[in-house]
């Protein structure tokens, strides 16, 4: 599926012409009065983004097309990222974040808040029991967790089992609440989805091979930007859709091969940062499982520990709450080791790959 633009990289426009929106927001007469009478709203708390100060239906609408979709999104944007939309200038970006700081009465909670927010999150079943066990019950949605390893550790077909997973009922490990199909979405960099392992593993579970392939939304990103727009897409698009899963395989690769050399690296960086930023906030929008994969390295100036170290440095460290770090074994054996994580403890498991997926050793 990969073979025809594999060797083409074309670019975002290209690729997706109805991502790209004109980037200049003009706005008519009319909808600058409707802009101008929202600033000047009466102290009522708003409960839509069109109700926050410095936020007309025009202003909203291209918030909207951009992935700030929420209050919860706004309030927690950066003056730049806003400021940067249209033509909504600095000062308009800092009145609306302050409004919808202000909306979402942002501070700090009393602990049994939290917990009782966390209650809210899922957690998916990986196809291994033990596999399951090592994560305390699956991956969990809400956050976003980081697949690394080397070449064919087994970071794709852990994350085509997933897409898989996510759409069994509820009881049985998945998201499916019965009435709304969960959507995942796969934002594919290297061309290697294969709806083939989709059917091998959706029969396993004996769900609808047709059903499980018409739930999931394959992009193929051919350059960086295609990946970030694609990002931005499943972010306007996530309630409609019901978008409860998001994988990047890979996260990094088109980074890393568009920007060649430590000159570029901040400029790397900062991007890829941004691209982060939007996974991060599709997880907590939706309470979505955002699953990254990311090759390892070797580093030629690491003397003592593991010289393999994933791509993408600290910035992609920092931003996935989990990180799970994927070896070969033995024939279809895979070690999995919990790197990084929140409330799991350091430890590893083994879980095999068969053509059914998933499974354990
Ligand atoms: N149908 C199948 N049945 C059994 N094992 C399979 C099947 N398809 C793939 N595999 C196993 O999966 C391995 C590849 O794993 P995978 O593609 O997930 O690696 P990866 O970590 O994503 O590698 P890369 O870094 O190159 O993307 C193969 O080595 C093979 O052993
Ligand atoms: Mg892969």
């Amino acid at each position: 599926m990969a073979s025809k633009h594999a060797s083409k990289v074309v670019s975002a426009e290209e690729a997706v012409p109805e991502l790209i929106e004109d980037p200049v927001l003009v706005k008519s007469e009319q909808e600058a009065k409707a802009d101008a009478k929202a600033d000047a709203k009466s102290n009522d708390t708003p409960t839509s983004v069109e109700e926050l100060a410095g936020v007309g239906p025009a202003t909203a609408k291209k918030l909207a097309e951009n992935g700030y979709a929420t209050i919860m999104a706004l309030a927690t944007a950066s003056v730049a990222e806003i400021a940067n939309i249209g033509s909504i200038g600095e000062k308009t970006a800092q009145k609306i974040i302050e409004s919808a700081r202000g909306a979402l009465n942002l501070s700090f909670e009393t602990a049994d808040i939290v917990n009782t927010r966390r209650k809210a999150m899922s957690r998916v079943t990986t196809g291994s029991n033990e596999l399951n066990k090592l994560l305390g019950g699956g991956m969990e949605t809400g956050s976003m967790t980081e697949l690394y390893g080397e070449f064919r550790s087994g970071k794709t077909q852990l994350a085509h089992q997933l897409c898989v997973c996510a759409q069994l009922p509820i009881e049985k490990g998945g998201l499916y609440d019965g009435k709304n199909p969960v959507t995942v979405a796969y934002i594919d960099t290297e061309g290697t989805f294969r709806p083939e392992r989709i059917i091998a593993m959706a029969q396993r579970f004996e769900l609808d091979p047709e059903a499980t392939l018409k739930n999931i939304q394959v992009g193929r990103a051919y350059n960086s930007d295609h990946q970030m727009c694609l990002a931005d897409k499943v972010l306007q698009t996530a309630q409609e859709k019901n978008i409860r899963v998001l994988i990047v395989d890979s996260l990094v690769s088109h980074f890393r091969a568009e920007f060649m050399g430590r000159g570029t690296l901040a400029n790397r960086q900062q991007k890829l940062n941004q691209h982060l930023h939007a996974l991060l906030r599709a997880a907590e929008m939706n309470n979505m499982l955002v699953i990254v994969t990311n090759q390892v390295q070797a580093k030629p100036d690491v003397f003592f520990g593991d010289p393999n170290q994933a791509s993408g440095g600290n910035i992609v460290a920092h931003a996935s709450q989990t990180r799970l770090k994927l070896r070969k074994s033995k024939g279809p054996l895979r070690v999995v080791q919990v790197v990084d994580s929140p409330l799991l403890p350091e430890s590893e498991c083994v879980f095999s790959i068969t053509e059914a997926g998933i499974a354990d050793e």
